[in-house]
Parts: structure tokens; sequence; C-alpha cells
């Protein structure tokens, strides 16, 4: 046995793969194709559950089974309106790992998912957060910095590292997540107490991604400095930073929050109604860019580890070649 394995024994522990190498739920991404093939090759693919119905979710995990021929996970976002019966319907599948993104979990939910048998995994922004999940009781934690794709929290991942990893991996298995592009990275966090790390980005160019070539394409020119967040423009209006590659979908989300910030002083619509409004418009523009390849107009959601997305590969020998690159260093190291 490697020592990288040696080190990732609690998380593949946890996750029942070959590698505890998750690969994050990203929304229109992380569907059957990309989620079983992930899994098939030893890692742990995740369903990103985002804005779909219950009955959606249900066709869709049923699909991934389909294909897949070992465990994955769903995530589920825990403002979701119907969150109990995407539990329910979860539960209904046996599914064995449920990962909870978008702030604390409401009420009963965890107690939910657990009584069906499910481990809980649970995003943390924050060492504040992070402890009171582990309070809580979840199986396991991602911490993930700002340098991820999607929506993001304050913190880099280099500095969520040092703060989370000492003081609670004894407690509970933690993944690493936001920036990571090669396994030298990866080594690095295991040798910190990870273990595990999720990535998102690097995957999306994965030949087994159903994102739109011209998305694909998009990755694979961009450097890592085109892999902004977006501001927030009225200190009125909260709004969660989202790092994507910068173009006219930008400037359009900019007008967006205007545009909802004067009907909130209007009194047109109340704060969560407005917040509301703007995470479907980012699921809508996600959409766009995705699967109809509109990379202009749409949003194309990126993590500054973009710029190590150089062309496109199986997920076989994506994963391959982490392994290899960790493997390497960690051999290095002795
Ligand atoms: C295109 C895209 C969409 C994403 N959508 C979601 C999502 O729906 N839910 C979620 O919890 N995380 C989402 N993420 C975050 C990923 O799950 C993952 O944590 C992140 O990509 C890891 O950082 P990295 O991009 O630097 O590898 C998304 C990321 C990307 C790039």
């Amino acid at each position: 046995m490697s020592k990288m394995n040696d080190l990732m024994a609690r998380g593949t522990g946890l996750l029942g793969s070959d590698y505890a190498i998750l690969c994050g739920a990203m929304s229109w991404v992380s569907e059957r194709n990309l989620v079983s093939a992930i899994s098939n090759a030893g890692g742990f693919g995740v369903i990103a559950c985002g804005a779909m119905t219950p009955e959606l979710l249900d066709a869709e995990i049923a699909a991934t089974k389909a294909l897949a021929t070992r465990n994955f996970g769903v995530n589920l976002i825990t403002m979701h309106p119907q969150l109990f019966d995407l539990i329910d319907v979860c539960a209904k599948h046996q599914i064995g790992h449920v990962v909870l993104a978008g702030g604390l979990p409401p009420k009963g939910s965890l107690e939910a998912i657990k009584a069906s048998g499910a481990k809980v995994i649970c995003f943390a922004p924050t060492l504040a957060l992070a402890k009171k999940l582990v309070r809580s009781g979840v199986d396991a934690l991602v911490i993930e910095g700002m340098e991820a794709g999607g929506h993001i929290g304050p913190v880099s991942t280099s500095v969520l590292a040092q703060e989370i990893l000492p003081s609670l991996s004894e407690e509970v298995p933690i993944f690493v997540a936001g920036g990571i592009g090669r396994g030298e990275a990866i080594a690095g966090y295991l040798e910190m107490g990870a273990s595990g790390v999720q990535l998102g980005t690097r995957f999306v160019c994965a030949t087994e991604s159903i994102a739109h070539p011209d998305f694909k394409k998009a990755f694979i020119r961009a450097a890592a400095r085109d892999a902004v967040a977006s501001v927030q423009i009225d200190p009125r209006l909260p709004v969660i930073p989202v790092r994507a590659l910068k173009n006219n979908g930008t400037e359009a989300f900019t007008a967006k929050q205007r545009e909802v910030a004067n009907r909130l002083d209007a009194g047109e619509v109340d704060m969560a109604a407005a917040q509301l409004e703007i995470e479907h418009y980012w699921a809508g523009a996600l959409r766009r860019a995705v699967i109809d390849g509109d990379v202009d107009g749409g949003s194309l959601m990126a993590g500054q580890s973009v710029g190590m997305v150089t062309c496109e590969e199986s997920v076989a020998e994506i994963i391959a070649t982490l392994v290899q690159q960790a493997d390497e260093a960690l051999r290095a190291r002795g």
C-alpha cells in the first residue's frame, strides 16, 4: 500500500472508493455520465441536485445507478424549498452519502439523512462553522476555499487548511477543496491531516462530461487570472460571490444586481425574494453556458485551477495523473 493510500485510508473508508478524490457536485455538469465515470474510475462522484424537483432527482439517481458500478453521492442545497422531499428521494434509493451545501443545515435535516442510513458530509467555509457542524454530528467535512469555481466563501484554501486541519482532522475526515489542479497539492493537504480532496474545475473537460464543447474550449484556453469572483454592488443586498471566467455575462450579472437592488428599494420584493432571484439568475446563466454553449452571455463558473486544465481527457486519465503526481511527491519526501 502506498503512502498516499495510507493517508487517504479514512477518506476511502468513509466513501467506499479506491481514492479519496471527490468530484464536487457541479450544477448541470455533475449528472449521470460524469458522476458514474468518476466513481467507476475509483474516485467518488456526486450528483448536483441544484434546483431539481424531487421527480427529476429521482430520475437522475436511477439513471446514474444504471451506469455506475460503484458508490456515488448526492449534493443537496440547504435552501431548496423541498429539501426534505429530496432527502426522501435519496433514502428511497439508499444513497449512502448526502453532501449538504449552502450554509447551515436546517433543523431536522441531518437527523433525516442519518435516519436513512446515509452519511452526511457538509461544506465548511470557515473554522467557526466547521466546529459547529462537527458538534451537530456530521460524518465528514469539505473545507472549500475561495480559489474554487462556483459559489465561494471568504477564505483561501491554504488558510482554511491551516486553521481547520490541525484542530478538527482527528474528529472527522476532512476533504480539502478549491484550487487543486495537481497531485502535489493533494499530497500536501494529506500530509497536513486531510483525509482526501474534492476537485471540480479539473473534471469539467473530462471526455465523459456533457458540458458543451465551447464551454470546454473556454476552460482549456483560460488562465488562472481569468477566473474572477463576482463583486457585490449594493451593501444592502448581500450576494454570495461566484467565481467564473470573465465574459459579457459578468457585466450582465452586475446589471441584474442593480435591477434587483432597485426593486428592493422600491419595496417590490423582500430580501429573501431578492436573494432567491439572484440564485435563479445564476442557475439559468450556468445552464445557458454548460448546456447551450453560450460562452459569451452565460456563466462560465470556474476555479483558479482552470489554468491547469489543458486538454480534454478521460476521467480515468485525470485520476491516474493526479494519483501518480501525489504518489511521487510523497515518495520524494521519504
Ligand atoms: C461549473 C461549476 C459548478 C458548480 N456547482 C456547484 C453546485 O451546484 N453545488 C456545489 O455544492 N458546488 C458547486 N461547485 C463547486 C464544486 O463542487 C467544487 O467544490 C469546486 O469546484 C472545487 O474547487 P475547484 O473548482 O477549484 O476544483 C461548482 C463548481 C463549478 C466549477
